[in-house]
């Protein structure tokens, strides 16, 4: 019998991970329906393959690898220059100026999201409601106080700094929003970033989805002028470039950050061993030119499956948002059910695996997530069955 004494946080967290629990459902769903096909649009994971000019430039480096001369052991804790300047580049064809060496590369952003947490002291955690789990789990792992900002229809899902505490805090802002779909325009930003140098407050801007932003908001916080002085800005090849089982992302830590960049590099020197050669010289292939324009082809055929989703829930008068600067759409759940209810319904009665909103954060409650990372056969065939069966 163990006598250690645990981390008695972990009391505070819900049961399991939002999308373990959605798994085992749809698993157990399956197991009892073997001949019923279910259509996934629950988690937001890619199915288009990796662009052709990705895969050549992991072969050459596998291949590399294969040789004495091209043997590459641990990787720089913070990356290979040539992908530090690679993610520089694309930062400055965005007309954003980051250095290489602002960059730091990881393996997820959910990594990343979660890591940062060691850098803070005891300060208020600001984590708006509903969002992506892991800024809440990993705040609520670490004992830190989250005081969460509510994202609701009125307020367009995005929140607003007169919300937050008036001190300074760790702010985490995800725009696009997982799960909403909303993403801030330049003034929404623009007030974030005021009232994180007014409180001396830090954001923490996750800007995994921000490929996806077709619409004028901004796709980088460091468009705003002083975020480099109080944001870190996550980001990620995962959803823009097909990279969620391949896994490279990136931190941005600014110079104006001050001791903060050098913490993470502490940090990540004593915890992370790099991301594989293999890995970074797909990511620096899919940052190139070319690469960008074969992952706009695939982003391209997710929004048309999100437009095919959003288009059957208009007829059905169903409240929805997302779809356009996101692969995301968030909708009211028809009828009374609460959203687990709605899960449930939707997976029993048209079998299309979606995700609780409430799974997402308290002001998720009622709202229902489906994601447009699916085949176009099978974004036809969700669209078919929501048609006839809702
Ligand atoms: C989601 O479905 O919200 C994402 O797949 C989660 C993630 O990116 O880790």
């Amino acid at each position: 019998m163990l006598k250690i004494k645990t981390n008695e946080n972990f009391a505070s967290l819900s049961g399991s991970y939002l999308f373990t629990e959605t798994q085992r459902r749809i698993r157990l769903f399956e197991a009892e329906n073997p001949e019923k096909k279910v259509i996934k649009l629950g988690i937001g994971d890619v199915t288009r393959p990796l662009a052709p000019t990705v895969v050549e430039a992991m072969l050459r480096a596998a291949e590399e690898m294969g040789r004495a001369d091209g043997f590459h052991g641990y990787a720089p804790e913070a990356g290979y220059g040539f992908l530090r300047t690679a993610i520089a580049e694309n930062y400055a064809s965005r007309g954003v100026d980051v250095r290489p060496e602002e960059v730091y590369v990881s393996d997820g952003s959910k990594s990343d999201a979660s890591g940062i947490f060691d850098l803070f002291g005891d300060l208020p955690v600001v984590i708006p409601d509903p969002v992506y789990p892991v800024y809440a789990d990993s705040c609520v792992m670490s004992g830190k106080k989250v005081v969460y900002l509510p994202a609701t229809r009125e307020n367009g899902f995005l929140p607003t700094p007169d919300l937050a505490p008036d001190r300074a805090s760790a702010i985490f802002i995800c725009s696009p929003n997982n799960p909403t779909g909303a993403a801030y325009g330049t003034a929404g930003l623009a007030e974030w970033v005021a009232y994180a140098k007014r409180t001396g407050s830090l954001i923490v801007c996750d800007a995994a989805y921000s490929a996806f932003i077709s619409s004028d908001c901004p796709n980088s916080i460091y468009r705003i002028p002083g975020a480099k002085s109080c944001a870190v800005e996550l980001n990620s090849l995962s959803k823009s470039a097909g990279f969620t089982g391949t896994r490279c992302a990136w931190a941005v830590f600014p110079r104006e950050l001050g001791e903060l960049a050098g913490m993470w590099l502490r940090r990540q020197s004593a915890k992370f061993n790099g991301v594989a050669y293999v890995v970074q010289r797909a990511a620096e292939a899919a940052l190139s030119k070319q690469g960008m324009r074969e992952s706009e082809e695939n982003i391209a055929y997710y929004r048309r499956n999100a437009q095919k989703i959003c288009s059957v829930l208009s007829e059905k008068g169903i409240y929805h948002t997302g779809g356009i600067d996101s692969p995301y759409i968030w909708l009211k759940c028809p009828g009374t059910d609460d959203s687990w209810g709605f899960f449930d319904r939707m997976l029993h009665r048209l079998r299309i695996a979606g995700t609780p909103g409430a799974g997402f954060g308290k002001n998720g409650e009622g709202y229902f997530r489906l994601t447009a990372f699916c085949s176009d056969e099978d974004a036809d065939e969700a669209a078919e069955r929501m048609r006839k069966l809702l």
